[in-house]
């Protein structure tokens, strides 16, 4: 007989690199200002990764503060998921750097990749296994190092992202009430190229027949602004609308809406259109830019470290980004 678990939330914790990098700081041959971008992003401050930190690094120390905020050892640990679209190498995977790290038992580790949305399309994987019973605790990290490959002679992208990692554990759970209640992942390839970043090429042009390791080239994060302005504040409405219909709630219902850490703009014109009030909007983006997978995991344990959200709380999660991929889910703490 089959059983299925409930999926509770048993810690988390963040990393942030402790380098500041203020809109003041960028020079002037970028022609950019601080009032530029705060009007047009609500960034004030981002964190960039010194030559020492990585993904990987921030995602270490990430986890064991999340493991020490669950009262946990890195023995209990069933599974480690990092998602990330900069890790510090294609092989091993940053789950694997993780694993060794933290001096885990062998576990399945592995990294996923669905850029902004990656978290909460591995904290979905994670929280499958946990109500099947296979595993009793997973650690599920979003880490990033944008820093890495933004073009910092590009005004229209280097100024909206930042470096940092967060992390949580989840575990199963008999009780009723807490938890895990909704989720839904969604992708869309046709759009793409609205955010895309090649890394190292691996593919050959396709009107060459020349051996793909010689067509190795590397470009730097490229993003159509004005299109992605455009398909965030429409997901964000069209997922709380499905969020709130097919679970039968209300705004009233939901204590805390934390979502993805994009930009100012954007999460005022979703919001307009929804009757939440904004102090239930968590943001933290004006201090650390956009962390892309990082991002909310570092916004829910800065909610969780100050009070914003405390047991009991009804949270809502909602993520977009590259692929295009989005998805939304609803938990209580
Ligand atoms: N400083 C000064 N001027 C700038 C800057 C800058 N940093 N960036 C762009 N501009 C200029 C442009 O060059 C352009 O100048 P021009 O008219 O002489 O050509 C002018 O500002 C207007 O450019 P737009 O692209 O129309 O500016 P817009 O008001 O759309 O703002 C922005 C640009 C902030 C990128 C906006 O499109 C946006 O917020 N898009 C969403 C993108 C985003 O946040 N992506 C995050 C990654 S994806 C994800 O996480 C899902």
């Amino acid at each position: 007989m089959s059983t299925s678990f409930g999926v509770v939330l048993l810690g988390t914790g963040s990393s942030l690199p402790t380098r500041s990098l203020r809109n003041s700081d960028f020079p002037a041959s970028l022609d950019t200002s601080d009032e530029w971008i705060r009007s047009r992003t609500g960034i004030q401050e981002r964190r960039i990764a010194t030559p020492s930190e990585t993904s990987g690094s921030l995602a270490l120390t990430a986890a064991h503060r999340a493991l020490e905020a669950a009262q946990l050892h890195p023995a209990d640990v069933d599974m480690i998921i990092c998602a990330t679209v900069t890790p510090d190498m294609m092989v091993p995977s940053n789950a694997c750097f993780i694993q060794r790290g933290l001096g885990c038992r062998p576990i399945p580790a592995f990294d996923v990749n669905a850029a902004c949305t990656g978290f909460l399309y591995a904290l979905t994987i994670a929280a499958q296994f946990i109500r099947t019973g296979s595993c009793r605790r997973i650690l599920v990290i979003g880490t990033e190092t944008l820093s890495r490959i933004v073009d910092f002679s590009d005004r229209t992208t280097c100024v909206l992202f930042g470096d940092g990692a967060g992390a949580v554990v989840i575990g199963a759970s008999d009780g009723q009430g807490r938890g895990q209640h909704w989720f839904r992942l969604y992708s869309d390839g046709s759009r793409g190229d609205y955010i895309r970043y090649n890394g190292v090429r691996l593919r050959a042009p396709a009107s060459t027949s020349a051996d793909p390791r010689a067509s190795d080239q590397f470009d730097f994060l490229r993003m159509n602004g004005r299109e992605v302005f455009k398909f965030a504040v429409r997901t964000i409405i069209e997922l709380i609308g499905e969020i709130l219909a097919e679970c039968n709630l209300t705004p009233a219902d939901i204590n805390l809406v934390i979502p993805h850490q994009v930009n100012q703009r954007i999460i005022d014109a979703a919001f307009a259109d929804l009757s939440f009030p904004t102090d239930k909007l968590m943001v933290n983006l004006d201090r650390y830019g956009n962390t892309s997978a990082a991002s909310i995991p570092i916004a829910l344990d800065e909610a969780m470290r100050t009070g914003r959200a405390t047991a009991g709380d009804r949270v809502l999660l909602i993520a977009f980004g590259g692929g295009l991929t989005w998805a939304g889910g609803v938990w209580t703490i």
